[in-house]
């Protein structure tokens, strides 16, 4: 038995020596900054070194990567080798207000979707980059996110928007086939409810062209605002619909031609004034293009 050990021992020792390699920075490498050398900083911090981070844009494009993000590291790991307390003149990301922490990040994304950062509903509620981004600790493939999903991160604060989706009728987000970001731009300042669109309408006509129209006869709240009937996160009633038949209708028609009021006087199931419309009172069995119709002879969107 013992005998292997020396072996053992020496093919450990040639591990360590091509990891110790494989990690020294290149001194034309953009990793080592001005006045240190990352290796430097390993021998202390390994743990946030030694993850996904040396893979990342931030640490194969930015040259003095540590020092662009985290101040004069070289005055800092000089202080530490010296045994001294503290962290010196180095920027540390949990010591600062959510503002300084955006500012810095911001002083390199200042342009394409991050350009409209400042007065959108998360930077003023204090969200920062760092709540859904990490540098160092990401788990994402994309983007750099905390979590291993996007939708994830979002769930982290908005629980009820999570509790929506698990109900009966929902976009297929649960089944991994969109995420948050298909709908919303986190990001945004410029649209309302940080939509990818301008307007509700336009995002749902993005991927549900057929309700676009022109139709002949339209049908004026669908034009309005899809969110009158449905509702994007998640129903309880088919159709990710905002209310059951025929109360969906009865919303906005009460007053009808022919009865809409289902417990009214005029609106018996039996007797003589029975009507068929209120035996068969889901409105959309006889008004079934919703939607609108390009049937010219369909003014009451029969079909
Ligand atoms: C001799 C050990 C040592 C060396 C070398 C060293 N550090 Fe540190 N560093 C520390 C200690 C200890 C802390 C305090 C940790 C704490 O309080 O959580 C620290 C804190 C930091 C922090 C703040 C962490 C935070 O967010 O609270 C940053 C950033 C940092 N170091 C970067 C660097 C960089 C970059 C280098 C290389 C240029 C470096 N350090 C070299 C020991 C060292
Ligand atoms: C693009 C900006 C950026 C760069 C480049 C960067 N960091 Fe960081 N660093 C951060 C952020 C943000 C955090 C806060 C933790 C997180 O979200 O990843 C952090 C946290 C840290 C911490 C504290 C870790 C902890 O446990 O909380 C240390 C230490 C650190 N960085 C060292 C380094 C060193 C060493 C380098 C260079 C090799 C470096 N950083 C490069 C942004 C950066
Ligand atoms: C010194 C400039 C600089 C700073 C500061 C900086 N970044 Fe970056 N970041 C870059 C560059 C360069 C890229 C690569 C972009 C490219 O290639 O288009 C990048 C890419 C990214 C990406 C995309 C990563 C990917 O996988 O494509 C994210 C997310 C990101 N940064 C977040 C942050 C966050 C969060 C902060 C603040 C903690 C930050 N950055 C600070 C320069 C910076
Ligand atoms: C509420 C969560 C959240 C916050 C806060 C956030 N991001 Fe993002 N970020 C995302 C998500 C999700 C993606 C990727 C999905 C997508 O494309 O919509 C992303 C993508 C990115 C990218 C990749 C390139 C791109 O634009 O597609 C960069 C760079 C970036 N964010 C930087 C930042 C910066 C800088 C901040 C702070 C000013 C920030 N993010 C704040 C969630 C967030
Ligand atoms: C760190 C917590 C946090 C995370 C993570 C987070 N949000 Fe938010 N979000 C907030 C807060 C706080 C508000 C403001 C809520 C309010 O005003 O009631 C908000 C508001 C919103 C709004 C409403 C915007 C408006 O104009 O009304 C949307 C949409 C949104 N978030 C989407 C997202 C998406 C998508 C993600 C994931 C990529 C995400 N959020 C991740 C905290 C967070
Ligand atoms: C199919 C598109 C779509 C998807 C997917 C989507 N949303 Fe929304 N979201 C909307 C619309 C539309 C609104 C309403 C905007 C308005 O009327 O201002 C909204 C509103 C919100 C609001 C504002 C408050 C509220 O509840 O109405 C938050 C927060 C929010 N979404 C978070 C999320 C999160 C988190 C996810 C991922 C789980 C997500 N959304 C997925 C379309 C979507
Ligand atoms: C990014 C693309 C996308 C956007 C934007 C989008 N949807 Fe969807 N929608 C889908 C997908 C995918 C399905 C699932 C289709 C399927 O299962 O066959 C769906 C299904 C639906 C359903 C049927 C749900 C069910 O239970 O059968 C309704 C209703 C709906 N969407 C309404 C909307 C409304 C309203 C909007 C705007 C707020 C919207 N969608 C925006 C992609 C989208
Ligand atoms: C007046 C109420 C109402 C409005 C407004 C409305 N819908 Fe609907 N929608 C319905 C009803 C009722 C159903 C169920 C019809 C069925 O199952 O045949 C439905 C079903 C759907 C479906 C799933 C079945 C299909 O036809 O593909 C989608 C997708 C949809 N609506 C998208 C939209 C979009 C996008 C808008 C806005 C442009 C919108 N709806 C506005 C009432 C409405
Ligand atoms: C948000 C309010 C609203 C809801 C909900 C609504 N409608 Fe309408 N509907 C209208 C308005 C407004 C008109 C146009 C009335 C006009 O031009 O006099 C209309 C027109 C109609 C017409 C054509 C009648 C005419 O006089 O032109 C029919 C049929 C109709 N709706 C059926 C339905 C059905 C079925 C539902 C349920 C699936 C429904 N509506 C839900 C507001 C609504
Ligand atoms: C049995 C088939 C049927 C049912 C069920 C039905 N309708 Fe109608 N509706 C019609 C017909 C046919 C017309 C054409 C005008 C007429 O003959 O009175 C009409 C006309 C309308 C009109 C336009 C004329 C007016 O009176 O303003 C509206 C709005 C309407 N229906 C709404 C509804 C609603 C809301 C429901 C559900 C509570 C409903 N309908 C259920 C067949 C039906």
């Amino acid at each position: 038995m013992t005998k292997f050990l020396p072996w053992s021992l020496a093919i450990a020792f040639l591990f360590c020596v091509g990891a110790a390699m494989a990690q020294t920075p290149d001194p034309q490498s953009a990793k080592s900054g001005p006045g240190f050398d990352v290796a430097e900083c390993q021998s202390c911090h390994a743990e946030t070194l030694f993850t996904n981070f040396q893979h990342t844009p931030h640490a194969k494009k930015i040259a003095g990567s540590c020092a662009e993000c985290h101040g004069d590291v070289a005055a800092h790991a000089k202080m530490k080798m010296e045994g001294e307390e503290g962290i010196g003149p180095v920027f540390s990301f949990k010591r600062v207000t959510p503002q300084q922490r955006n500012e810095k990040c911001l002083s390199c994304h200042e342009k394409g979707r991050q350009a409209n950062w400042h007065g959108g509903a998360h930077d003023r509620r204090k969200v920062d980059c760092t709540s859904c981004h990490s540098v160092h600790f990401f788990k994402s493939q994309r983007a750099q996110l905390r979590t291993v999903r996007e939708s994830e991160t979002c769930y982290t604060c908005h629980a009820q928007v999570r509790a929506q989706g698990m109900r009966q009728s929902h976009h297929p987000i649960r089944e991994g086939k969109m995420e948050c970001g298909s709908c919303h731009d986190p990001h945004s300042s410029t649209t309302r409810g940080m939509l990818k669109a301008e307007s509700v309408n336009d995002l749902c006509y993005s991927c549900h062209a057929d309700k676009r129209g022109p139709f002949f006869w339209e049908h004026a709240p669908v034009r309005e605002n899809c969110q009158h009937c449905h509702t994007p996160h998640g129903s309880n009633h088919e159709r990710l619909l905002v209310a059951k038949q025929p109360w969906l209708c009865q919303r906005c028609h009460m007053v009808t031609r022919h009865p809409g009021t289902l417990y009214h006087g005029l609106n018996a199931t039996s007797g003589p004034t029975a009507s068929n419309r209120a035996i068969e009172h889901g409105c959309r069995n006889c008004h079934n293009a919703v939607h609108g119709t390009n049937h010219p002879g369909s003014p009451y969107l029969g079909r």
